[in-house]
């Protein structure tokens, strides 16, 4: 992305994660399979990815594949891999072009190996952009997350865990905590999303399925967010 829209204040948004909900029915109330509601669904992603690109939005988080999406039928599953490997390949040049670098958060070790392959080549190929970071939450869940750095805690044997020092393990440790964090699809709850980081975020809950998102949609989402008080435990 060359050019970054300054017509819009994004205030101090540094870190926007969407919860990509309501791909099902969406495809349901068109009287479609599943599948292409997800196929759908990518394509949303790419669209607000490259309004965040425009915006300068430093990092945005996308919730692609949950710890427990597992309990969902093979065929379901599969269909999920095999959008996020095809397409991530086939838009490699695109996200070149926007300048977006990829990371991942979750345990992509039980995934097959096309598709661990697919992520690690485009994190690699991507890796030196320096624009928007999209990272792709994937076989992610918060829970698995603090234990993921327990135990890397305890493998150091330290005597005790401080916030800190257990923020220096978790997935995306590089990363700022998400400031606000969008769901779509009317349900209201984080799914297991960064329970830990996302301790101070704002929320927003959309009634929009992912696949009617839109720039616009963003849009109001950077406006909403910046008429909220943030406080953090101060009084203002
Ligand atoms: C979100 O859409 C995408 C993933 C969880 C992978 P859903 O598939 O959950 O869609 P609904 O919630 O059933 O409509
Ligand atoms: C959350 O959506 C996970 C993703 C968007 C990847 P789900 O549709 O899996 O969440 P629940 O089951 O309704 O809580
Ligand atoms: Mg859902």
């Amino acid at each position: 992305m060359k050019k970054i829209d300054k017509k819009k204040d994004i205030g101090n948004l540094k870190h926007i994660a969407f919860i990509m909900d309501g791909n099902g029915r969406w495809a349901k109330k068109r009287g479609l399979p599943r599948n292409v509601g997800h196929k759908f669904g990518y394509e949303k992603m790419k669209v607000v990815l490259k309004r965040c690109c425009e915006l300068g939005v430093p990092v945005v988080s996308v919730y692609a594949f949950s710890t427990e999406n597992w309990n969902r039928s093979k065929e379901e599953v599969d269909a999920i891999f095999g959008i996020v490997r095809d397409n991530l390949v086939a838009d490699t040049p695109l996200f070149q072009e926007w300048n977006v670098k990829i990371s991942t958060m979750g345990d992509t070790s039980k995934f097959p190996k096309d598709l661990q392959d697919a992520l690690s080549d485009i994190k690699k190929s991507t890796e030196s952009n320096t624009g928007t970071i999209l990272n792709l939450c994937i076989n992610y869940g918060g829970r698995a997350d603090v234990c993921y750095a327990v135990n890397q805690v305890l493998a150091k044997k330290l005597a005790k865990v401080t916030e800190e020092e257990l923020g220096k393990h978790l997935y995306g440790a590089n990363l700022p905590d998400p400031d606000l964090i969008v769901r779509t699809s009317g349900e209201q709850r984080m799914s297991n999303f960064l329970i830990w980081q996302g301790a101070y975020a704002e929320l927003l809950f959309l009634k929009q399925n992912w696949p009617s998102m839109s720039p616009k949609l963003v849009d109001s989402c950077i406006t909403k967010f910046k008429k909220r008080n943030r406080r953090f435990g101060r009084v203002k």
